[in-house]
């Protein structure tokens, strides 16, 4: 069956790192026919600054967020995706503040009942492509942050991490990570 995947980009340059390696691992994606839809979180307009913990969503009986702007609307289709997928740089050891704002916003995405998640996010595939500009221990927490995501969702997780990126851009002629990109969509799409 053809898989459905959403991608999450978090860069703010649209040139950057991310935008080369998501365009790479876009293209392996569609090479086995995938749907791919490509969200850049950069250039979504929120009414406030991320999750303000008022845990509306969590008294609901659907699963939405209650304030309505950007983030609603790419929370809505979501659940349409098999695949999830953050592509971020390494900031910080973590996601970039610009992909983290939309994810704290999909905990309106999942409920527990007792200690089980319940919920779309449940239903799906967690996959990270994030990129550093250090070696591999620069991935290391950020790696962990989402595989532990997933384990707590308790669905699969795949990633692809790019240590030594550079600054923007510096990817482009690293033909080995335009390959890994290309091929890691390969391996999710099919
Ligand atoms: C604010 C900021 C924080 C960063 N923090 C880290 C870090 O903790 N570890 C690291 O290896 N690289 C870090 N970097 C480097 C980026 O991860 C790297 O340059 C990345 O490839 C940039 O991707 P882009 O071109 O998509 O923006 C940081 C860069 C910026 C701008």
């Amino acid at each position: 069956m053809q898989k459905k995947i959403l991608v999450l980009t978090g860069s703010p340059n649209k040139n950057g790192n991310t935008s080369i390696l998501v365009k790479r691992f876009v293209e392996g994606c569609r090479h086995r026919e995938a749907e791919v839809k490509v969200v850049d979180a950069n250039g979504l307009k929120y009414k406030t600054k991320g999750c303000i913990s008022c845990r509306a969503c969590q008294k609901l009986k659907t699963y939405r967020c209650v304030i309505t702007d950007d983030a609603t609307k790419i929370l809505a289709q979501i659940p349409k995706f098999d695949i999830l997928v953050f592509a971020t740089p390494v900031y910080t050891f973590g996601p970039s503040a610009q992909l983290k704002l939309l994810i704290d916003r999909t905990y309106a995405l999942v409920k527990c009942e007792g200690t089980t998640p319940v919920g779309p996010l449940t239903k799906m595939r967690f996959a990270l492509i994030a990129r550093a500009s250090g070696g591999p221990e620069a991935l290391v927490p950020i790696q962990r942050t989402f595989a532990a995501a997933a384990r707590f969702l308790g669905i699969p997780f795949n990633s692809s991490l790019v240590p030594f990126a550079g600054e923007s851009g510096g990817v482009r002629g690293n033909t080995a990570a335009l390959t890994k990109a290309y091929a890691f969509g390969r391996r999710l799409g099919l």
